[in-house]
C-alpha cells in the first residue's frame, strides 16, 4: 500500500511579519518586514531571538522606537483575528510577564479564571489573581444589564491592560482578544504595544458543523476543536449526531439507538480484521456524561452546543435499532455505505411518541435555545411505496409526503417549544411549509435562505458550495481526502453573508452562517482539523468583522501568526494553499526541461535546490521559469521571511518520472461525481488516497508521448463500492466485462481505439493491489489514453494508483 503522504502534523512556527506599528497619535500604520524573521523550529530559545529580531525591525521601521528593544522580550504582533471593530495605537507599551497580576472587577472573576487557565493551558505564563495591583490586567464586567452582548473594550497602556464588557461573553471575546495578543513569543515576558479596541461580531451566529455520525470524533478532540473555535470568537457547535452510518449519543429510554445503532461493519478490508478473519466494526457513541462535559465545556467558552436529531431521512441507524419505527417491514443493519439512504421513519403515532421522548433527552442534554431536526434529504420513495403510510397521511390529513413531512417538522416543533426551544431545519423544511418560527439553514446554495428570510423565519446561511469544509482547498496531493469541488481560502474569505437580493427588512433574519464539515470522509480527528484549520479562520473574520475591515490581503498577512497559534492550541492546520506547485514542460528528445512553480494564494517567496537538499531560506529564490537539464531533483518551499509556509515539495524529473503518472496527476476522463476517497485497507497503518469518478471510473493520461513506448504497466488498487445513490443510481456507468473477471483497457480517447487491454484476476494481491503489464501497438507522437476497467462498480471497483509508459529496450 502506499502511504497518504500525509504532510507533517506540524510546521515550524510561523510569524506574522506584517506589523502595524506606532504613528504619532492615533491610528494604524501597516509596516512589511517580511523576509526578516528568522525562526527555527519549536525551539523557545530561536524564537525568541527571532522576536527580537523583530522587535529590532518594529524600532528601525518607525523610525521613533516607543521603547529601547530588550531581546529577551518578545513584541505580541497584534495581527488578531477576526479583525476587531476598531484598533487604535497609542504610544508606549505594557509588558506582561509571569508576576502580572490580574485582576477581577465586578463579576468579572469567572471570565477572568478562565482567561488565566487557558493562557496556562496553551503553554504561557500561569498568572495569578490579585485584589489590588499598580499595574495589573484587569477585567471589568461593567453591568450584567444586557446578556446578549458579545461586544467588549480592550485598553492596553503603560499601566496595565484592561479589559471591560457588559456581558460576561463580551468579557470572554476580550478575554480570547487578549489571548491572541499574549501567546506570540515564547513563555518569557511580552511587550503589548498600547492601544485601544472597541469591539462587537457582525452577526449573533458564527457556527460550526461537526458530523460525529459518519467518523466519530473523541471527547478530547472536540474539546480542542472547541478551543481552536473560541480563539475565533466562534459562538454556536451544530453537533450532527445521528445519521444512517451511525446514533452517536446514548438515550437513556431507548438504550439500542447508540448501542446498535452506533455500530456498523465498514466494508472491504476496513471491516474484517486480519488477526481473526471475524467482522470489525466501527462502533462509538457518547455517554451522556460525556455529551453534559462537552456541553459544560464549550458553555465555558460561551458557544451553545445545539444537537442534530435528523428526521425523517437519514434514520437508518435508529431503524436498525428500533425496526418497528421504519417502513418497511425488515431490520436493515447500519449503513456502511456513503450517500444518500432511504430509509425513513414511519409515521405512527407510536413513533411520534418516539421520537418526542428522544427530543425530551435531547433538550435534557443540551440546554441551548435551538435544536436541529433536520429535515434534508429525505427521499420519499419509502413513504410513497406503503400502503400504510399513505393510509396514515389520509387520516393525518397530509395531501402528499412533503406535506407529511410539514406535519411532523411542525409536531416536533410544538414539542420543543413546551421547553421554550426553537426548532432548526434545513432548507428542505420550506418544501410543505416550514413553522413560523423554524430557523432554516440554507445549504443548497442561498436561495432556501432567501425564501425563508422573504417569509419571515430567522435564517443560517451554510451553502455547501461556499461553507463545506469538507470540499477540498486546493488540488494538492497532500488534501485529506474529501469532495473535489473547490473551496479555497479566499473563497471563504470572499463570502457574504448577507444576499444582495434582500431588503434590509428581510436581511435582519439572516442570523449569520456557519461551516459545516461532513466526515465520511475524514475518518482521523487531525483529517477534521485540517479540512477546518484555517478556512474557519477566514469565516471568523468574515461573521465578526464589519464589511469596511475586511481585507484579504491583511488577513494572509495576519495567518502566519495565527498558524503559531493552531500549533499552541494543538490542532492542525492545512498548509496545502502555501504549497510550492511544480509544474514541467519536458523535452525528452534533448533532455531539458521547463519547470514553473508558483503557490496557489501566491504568497511569500518560493525558494528552490536542484541538490536534493531541503530548501532553505538562503535558497535561490525563484522568479522565472527555469531551464534544466534532465536528470533533476526539484525542491521548492515557500518562505514569508525564513518561515517555510508549507513542507517542501520534491519532484524528480528525469525520463522515467515524465513517462509516469500517479493517480492524482490523471485527469478524469468523466464529470460525474469525483470523490477523493481512501483506500479501505490495510487494517492498521496509512492508506492509499485515490480520486475516482464513481459515477464512471476512468483516467486520463493527457498527452502521452507514444514514441518508442512498447509497453504499459499499470498498478492499481481497488475499493468497496460503499455509496448509496437514491435517485442518481442511473448515473452510475461501467463498461461491460468481456471475460470472467473484466479487464484493463487502454484507449485512444475516451471513445477511441482500443490500444491494450488485460483481463484482470479475481482478486488483487496480498498488498491489495495489482501490478499488469500490457504490451503496446506501436505508435507515434502524443496522444490522451484513456485507462479504465471493465465491469460492474458494484460491490468492488479497481482504480489507478500509477500508470508507466515503458520503452523499448535502447
Ligand atoms: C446536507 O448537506 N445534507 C445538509
Amino acid at each position: 500500500m502506499k502511504p497518504d503522504c500525509l504532510h507533517a502534523r506540524r510546521i515550524p512556527r510561523l510569524l506574522n511579519l506584517h506589523v502595524p506599528v506606532a504613528q504619532h497619535g492615533d491610528g494604524l500604520r501597516d509596516v512589511d518586514l517580511r523576509g526578516s524573521i528568522p525562526v527555527m523550529p519549536s525551539s523557545k530559545q530561536c524564537l525568541f531571538a527571532a522576536l527580537s529580531v523583530l522587535l529590532l525591525a518594529i524600532g528601525g521601521c518607525s523610525g521613533e522606537p516607543a521603547h529601547k528593544p530588550n531581546p529577551a522580550i518578545a513584541e505580541s504582533t497584534l495581527a488578531i483575528i477576526p479583525a476587531p471593530v476598531l484598533l487604535q495605537r497609542h504610544e508606549g507599551a505594557f509588558v506582561v510577564d509571569a508576576d502580572t497580576p490580574v485582576i477581577a472587577e465586578g463579576a468579572a472573576g469567572t471570565v477572568a479564571d478562565r482567561f488565566i487557565a487557558q493562557l496556562a493551558q496553551t503553554g504561557r505564563f500561569s498568572l495569578r489573581r490579585a485584589a489590588t495591583a499598580r499595574t495589573a490586567i484587569t477585567f471589568v464586567l461593567e453591568s450584567t444589564a444586557d446578556e446578549s452582548s458579545e461586544g467588549y473594550v480592550l485598553d492596553v497602556s503603560p499601566n496595565g491592560i484592561r479589559v471591560a464588557a457588559r456581558s460576561e461573553q463580551g468579557l470572554y471575546r476580550g478575554a480570547m482578544t487578549l489571548w491572541q495578543l499574549l501567546v506570540d513569543g515564547g513563555d518569557g515576558p511580552i511587550r503589548v504595544a498600547a492601544l485601544h479596541i472597541e469591539d462587537a461580531p457582525r452577526f449573533a451566529w458564527r457556527g460550526l458543523m461537526i458530523d460525529s455520525a459518519r467518523h466519530f470524533l473523541p471527547v478530547e478532540d472536540i474539546k480542542r476543536v472547541l478551543d481552536a473555535m473560541a480563539q475565533h470568537k466562534f459562538n454556536r457547535f451544530h453537533w450532527h449526531l445521528t445519521d444512517d452510518q451511525g446514533w452517536r449519543v446514548e438515550i437513556k429510554r431507548h438504550p439500542e439507538l447508540a448501542t446498535t445503532g452506533g455500530c456498523r461493519i465498514p466494508l472491504g478490508d476496513a471491516g474484517i480484521d486480519p488477526r481473526t478473519g471475524a467482522a470489525h466494526a466501527y462502533c462509538a457513541y457518547y455517554t451522556q456524561e460525556q455529551i453534559r462535559d462537552i456541553v459544560r465545556y464549550a458553555a465555558e467558552r460561551y458557544i451553545t452546543v445545539m444537537p442534530e436529531f435528523d428526521v425523517p431521512g437519514h434514520a437508518q441507524a435508529a431503524v436498525a435499532a428500533y425496526p418497528e419505527l421504519g417502513v418497511l417491514d425488515q431490520k436493515p443493519g447500519v449503513s456502511s455505505e456513503w450517500g444518500i439512504n432511504t430509509y425513513l421513519f414511519n409515521v405512527e403515532e407510536s413513533t411520534f411518541v418516539f421520537l418526542d421522548n428522544v427530543f425530551s433527552e435531547l433538550m435534557d442534554l443540551f440546554p441551548g435555545a435551538y435544536i436541529h431536526v433536520g429535515g434534508d434529504e429525505a427521499v420519499k420513495q419509502q413513504w410513497k411505496n406503503s400502503a400504510r403510510v399513505q393510509q396514515r397521511m389520509r387520516e393525518l390529513g397530509a395531501k402528499d409526503e412533503e406535506a407529511m413531512q410539514a406535519l411532523l417538522i411542525e409536531r416536533i416543533g410544538r414539542h420543543l417549544a413546551t421547553r421554550g426551544r426553537i426548532l432548526v431545519g434545513w432548507d428542505e423544511i420550506l418544501e410543505g411549509g416550514a413553522p413560523r418560527d423554524a430557523v432554516i439553514m440554507s445549504w443548497r446554495g442561498i436561495q432556501g435562505g432567501i425564501e425563508a428570510a422573504r417569509h419571515g423565519n430567522d435564517v443560517i446561511m451554510s451553502p455547501s458550495d461556499r461553507l463545506y469544509l469538507d470540499y477540498l482547498q486546493t488540488d494538492s496531493p497532500n488534501e485529506v481526502p474529501g469532495r473535489p469541488t473547490y473551496i479555497p481560502l479566499k473563497m471563504v474569505y470572499d463570502y457574504e453573508p448577507i444576499p444582495a437580493e434582500l431588503t434590509a427588512d428581510e436581511a435582519r433574519h439572516i442570523l449569520g452562517a456557519q461551516a459545516n464539515v461532513w466526515s465520511e470522509h475524514l475518518r482521523t480527528p487531525e483529517r477534521v482539523e485540517r479540512a477546518i484549520f484555517p478556512r474557519a479562520a477566514a469565516l471568523a473574520e468574515v461573521l465578526w468583522t464589519p464589511v469596511a475591515q475586511r481585507d484579504w490581503n491583511g488577513f494572509l498577512a495576519r495567518l502566519p501568526t495565527q498558524f503559531a497559534r493552531y500549533e499552541r492550541l494543538g490542532v492542525a492546520w492545512s498548509t496545502t494553499a502555501f504549497e510550492a506547485r511544480i509544474a514541467v514542460d519536458a523535452d525528452p528528445a534533448r533532455g531539458t526541461a521547463i519547470a514553473s512553480l508558483s503557490n496557489s494564494l501566491d504568497f511569500g517567496e518560493i525558494r528552490y535546490t536542484l541538490d536534493g537538499s531541503e530548501p532553505n531560506a538562503n535558497s535561490t529564490r525563484y522568479a522565472q521559469p527555469l531551464s534544466i537539464t534532465l536528470p533533476a531533483e526539484l525542491r521548492a518551499t515557500a518562505f514569508l521571511g525564513a518561515q517555510p509556509m508549507a513542507p517542501s515539495t520534491r519532484r524528480v524529473i528525469d525520463m522515467r518520472s515524465l513517462r509516469e503518472r500517479s493517480n492524482h496527476e490523471l485527469a478524469s476522463c468523466t464529470q460525474g461525481l469525483p470523490l477523493r476517497l481512501e483506500d479501505d485497507g490495510p487494517f492498521d497503518g496509512p492508506r492509499a488516497i485515490y480520486t475516482a469518478d464513481i459515477f464512471n471510473p476512468c483516467w486520463l493520461y493527457r498527452a502521452a508521448d507514444l514514441d518508442g513506448i512498447q509497453r504499459i504497466a499499470v498498478r492499481a488498487g481497488r475499493m468497496p463500492y460503499n455509496f448509496q445513490l437514491a435517485g442518481d443510481e442511473a448515473h452510475r456507468k461501467w463498461r461491460p466485462a468481456r471475460s470472467a473477471h473484466g479487464e484493463f483497457d487502454v484507449r485512444a480517447g475516451c471513445d477511441g481505439e482500443l490500444l491494450a487491454s488485460r483481463e484482470l484476476p479475481a482478486q488483487p494481491g496480498a498488498d491489495g493491489h495489482i501490478d499488469l503489464e500490457l504490451e503496446m501497438p506501436a505508435r507515434s507522437g502524443k496522444q490522451d489514453l484513456c485507462l479504465y476497467f471493465t465491469g460492474d462498480t458494484r460491490p468492488t471497483y479497481w482504480v489507478v494508483d500509477t500508470v508507466r509508459l515503458l520503452p523499448r529496450a535502447q
